[in-house]
């Protein structure tokens, strides 16, 4: 190699270590996709909005009567969300060389894992799948080490000495593997990349998973201790937020992507930011995010919340789950029947039923515009205001529909809702802030 070739490799690598030093001190970014999106390995380009709608209410559906199941019977172990919900996807790379794959992000559960070869049972993933044998930086760790023990549901092989984990979810899917360390490369939005070698993930060699959406697995950003969140804590200091923009109808087609922030970046600060704290329900779905709700105003009728129910003691606390993987807002049966009543008490427009969908709260817009009140949600420690385009969602030829719907008792604030929000979480000041944004332009 000549002096200046080496020179040169000096230079490069000195300005790629500057670029990862640089993106880490300034936090850093990445793009989330859409599930529907064309970009996305869950897209499928022959449905309808409308049966794109049917989906998410469908998925909803099934991970609240997930979670209302969990409440009442804490003890069973069993993860949080159901693998086929979640509405963003995160592309990153694992090993070394970096190998991409394709994660739903999941504000409710929190743990990594991806699908591995060699399989002995894997779903029919859309990218192809990684070979931990083909990465340097792979590592099984032993049963006796700290990590293994620090991970819930694992096992040992008997022979082998090695962790192993299991995560059933709530629709009888399973994922079961190997705990590893592994390199995770997050491709920064400005270009640059991260990497964080020796994360602890799950390489699942037996997933029995009964969804459709083929990615390559989960990427969690609960709370809990082996959540993406918890392991880089010390390089993003406990922080990330996210901003999605709203993905149905006309906004289907566009172009910008949401985006996911850690560290410095996921600061959520400036005029009109609200924060609330994060509320800890007597250890149960501990790896979910609670707030405080005290009430919905809907122009000015404001509409007390009576409390979410826990368990089968009865006990109700005022708290609602942000949850990034849910789709449609959902409410005890009382507060969402009055929530209802006054947005439709402020709408003009003639109902339309439409009886495939569960939600039935539509109008038909092409006799005339759909004048969506002001819906304000009292957080305990302030008020947001939230975008006309999250409270009705399109299904198609001018119908829109409330995306809220009643629950069992456990209440959710759904993505639809978040949109055009900047939603910032701090793990280690226990605080969620909400700031109204317009999120194509963040
Ligand atoms: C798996 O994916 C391949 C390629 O996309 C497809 O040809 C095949 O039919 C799929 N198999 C199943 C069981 O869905
Ligand atoms: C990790 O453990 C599996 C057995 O579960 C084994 O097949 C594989 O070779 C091990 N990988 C490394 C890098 O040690
Ligand atoms: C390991 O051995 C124990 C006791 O012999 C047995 O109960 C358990 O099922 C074995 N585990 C595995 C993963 O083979
Ligand atoms: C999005 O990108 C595609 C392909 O680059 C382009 O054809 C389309 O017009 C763009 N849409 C918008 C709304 O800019
Ligand atoms: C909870 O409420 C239901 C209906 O109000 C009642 O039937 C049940 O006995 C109550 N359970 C407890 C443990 O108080
Ligand atoms: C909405 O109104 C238009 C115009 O009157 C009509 O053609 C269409 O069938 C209506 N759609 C529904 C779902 O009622």
């Amino acid at each position: 190699m000549s002096y200046f070739s080496l020179q040169t490799l000096i230079f490069f690598y000195f300005v790629h270590f500057i670029a990862i030093s640089h993106a880490l001190s300034n936090g850093f970014s990445v793009e989330l996709i859409h599930r529907n999106s064309p970009r996305s390995p869950l897209y499928h380009p022959t449905e309808t909005n409308l049966q794109r709608v049917l989906n998410d209410v469908r998925r909803s559906i099934n991970r609240v009567n997930h979670l209302n199941k969990k409440i009442s019977h804490t003890s069973k172990p069993i993860s949080t969300s159901t693998p086929d919900t979640g509405e963003y996807l995160m592309s990153y790379s694992v090993g070394t060389p970096p190998f991409k794959v394709y994660g739903i992000i999941d504000t409710g559960s929190d743990f990594v894992w991806i699908q591995c070869k060699p399989c002995n049972i894997c779903y029919n993933q859309t990218s192809p799948i990684f070979n931990p044998s083909k990465s340097s930086s792979y590592k099984n760790i032993s049963c006796s080490s700290r990590t293994c023990k620090s991970v819930e549901q694992t096992t040992c092989s008997n022979d082998t000495n090695i962790c192993e984990y299991t995560l059933q979810y709530g629709d009888g899917s399973k994922t079961t593997g190997d705990v590893s360390l592994e390199t995770l490369t997050l491709d920064s939005t400005t270009g640059s990349s991260v990497s964080f070698p020796k994360t602890v993930i799950g390489c699942g060699h037996t997933n029995t998973v009964s969804f459709r959406g083929q990615s390559s697995g989960v990427v969690g950003l609960g709370s809990g201790r082996k959540s993406l969140i918890k392991q880089l804590d010390s390089s993003i200091d406990g922080k990330f937020s996210y901003c999605l923009i709203p993905f149905y109808g006309e906004f289907s087609q566009s172009n910008s992507s949401s985006k996911l922030n850690f560290g410095d970046a996921a600061i959520v600060s400036g005029e009109g930011v609200v924060s609330t704290p994060l509320v800890k329900i007597n250890g149960i779905l501990n790896d979910l995010y609670f707030v405080t709700l005290e009430a919905f105003s809907v122009g000015n009728k404001r509409i007390g919340f009576g409390g979410s129910k826990f368990g089968k003691t009865n006990a109700t606390t005022k708290t609602i789950t942000i949850d990034s993987g849910t789709p449609v807002t959902f409410l005890p049966h009382r507060f969402y029947v009055q929530l209802r009543a006054a947005v439709a008490e402020n709408i003009k427009l003639k109902r339309v039923d439409f009886p495939t969908l569960p939600l039935n709260l539509c109008y038909n817009t092409t006799l005339g515009q759909l004048n969506v009140p002001k819906i304000t949600a009292h957080f305990s420690g302030g008020d947001v205001k939230l975008d006309s385009n999250s409270i009705f969602i399109p299904i198609g030829n001018g119908v829109m529909c409330f995306a809220f719907l009643p629950s069992q008792g456990f209440s959710l604030f759904g993505n639809i809702l978040q949109h055009n929000l900047l939603i910032g979480f701090d793990v280690n000041k226990n605080v969620i802030s909400f700031k109204p944004t317009d999120c194509t332009k963040h």
